[in-house]
């Protein structure tokens, strides 16, 4: 059975931070509450000029070049982003130019910080079907452009990134021993639009809007789906939650990421927690803490990850990984 399997893994993050207390002086907060409610000590912000293409193209170098194979090998480009360059082309044919790329497809998946997931189901689809061979997935995103800096309830929760895989076809036995994407679990339900969204965009207003969001009713659907993602991703290749050696979770909030895993019965050492350092990089969270995880040695090959999200939309699901 063909599989899609991670061989190579990349990030970025813009080179400018943002602490906590310098949010001090825009608004009425503090660094204790930040960290309190979020578990965020501080998130990286694009410079002016520096848009998502430019961290998505340094975030896929670095996980082509990792995954030891020829750019133009390459022969799907998908791009989780809700923060494009610009409404067209699609970021992802800038990225596939940038990086070299010269056949196949490219383009843009916007499912809000569900992205990467919906982003990874796309290209396993593609390489399953023998469609690609290759595919770089990324995540990249600069929602500080999309940010209401005055909105104390969204504007300390986000800050820009990129992060990369290079997934690749190769034959496996078929079963749940198998490297590679076993599960890939999307939903959505589009009667939640309003809890998170911006308020404008092209066709609407001309603009890209600003976000808001109702941070109540996110984290409540949060934790509620996030974990059944997960469970209908344990179910669908017959195995116990427990047989789950890290989790993964779209970095939003910590207490999130904390009741996603109690509720799923995981311990805190099993959980890959990334947010305290680049607070919520939408699509490109994952990514970045699956990459930050193998490079730290926690994640190894053989091992079984579940990357649950939840977005705008709503959206939500689950991919299952092994590495
Ligand atoms: O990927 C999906 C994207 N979004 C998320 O995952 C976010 C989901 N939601 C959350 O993470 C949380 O709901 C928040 C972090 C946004 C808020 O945390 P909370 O524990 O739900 O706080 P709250 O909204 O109940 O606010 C408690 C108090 C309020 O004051 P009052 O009404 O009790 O006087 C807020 O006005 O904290 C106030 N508050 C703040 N205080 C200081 C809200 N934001 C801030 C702030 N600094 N930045």
């Amino acid at each position: 059975m063909r599989r899609a399997v991670v061989i190579g893994t990349g990030m970025h993050l813009p080179q400018r931070v943002m602490a906590n207390v310098d949010f001090e002086r825009i608004i009425e907060t503090n660094h204790e509450w930040i960290v309190e409610r979020t578990g965020i000590h501080q998130r990286h912000i694009a410079a002016e000029g520096e848009v998502t293409s430019d961290l998505g193209t340094i975030a896929g170098a670095m996980a082509i070049k990792n995954a030891g194979i020829a750019p133009d090998s390459i022969d799907l480009v998908v791009l989780a982003t809700t923060t494009p360059d610009d409404t067209m082309p699609s970021t992802a044919t800038k990225i596939q130019h940038r990086l070299g790329i010269t056949g196949g497809a490219a383009f843009d998946v916007n499912a809000a910080c569900s992205g990467f997931v919906y982003a990874m189901a796309v290209a396993n689809s593609f390489i399953i079907s023998n469609m690609a061979k290759r595919v770089l997935v990324l995540g990249a995103e600069t929602y500080s452009r999309i940010l209401d800096w005055q909105d104390r309830t969204t504007s300390i929760l986000f800050g820009d990134g990129a992060a990369a895989l290079v997934l690749e076809a190769q034959e496996q036995k078929g079963t749940v021993e198998d490297r590679g994407v076993l599960f890939s679990g999307i939903h959505s339900d589009g009667q939640y639009t309003g809890l998170l969204a911006t308020n404008g965009g092209v066709s609407s207003t001309m603009t890209s809007g600003k976000m808001f969001m109702s941070g109540k009713d996110i984290f409540r659907h949060a934790v509620a789906k996030m974990p059944a993602a997960v469970e209908e991703a344990m179910a669908a290749v017959g195995k116990p939650v427990d047989a789950i050696d890290w989790l993964v979770p779209h970095q939003a909030n910590m207490r999130i990421l904390s009741s996603v895993a109690q509720k799923l019965g995981i311990s805190e050492q099993k959980v890959i927690a990334t947010v305290a350092n680049h607070a919520n990089t939408s699509a490109a969270s994952i990514p970045l803490a699956l990459h930050l995880g193998s490079q730290d040695g926690r994640i190894k090959k053989g091992q079984l990850i579940a990357c649950p999200a939840l977005g705008a939309g709503l959206t939500w699901g689950c991919t299952l990984i092994r590495w």
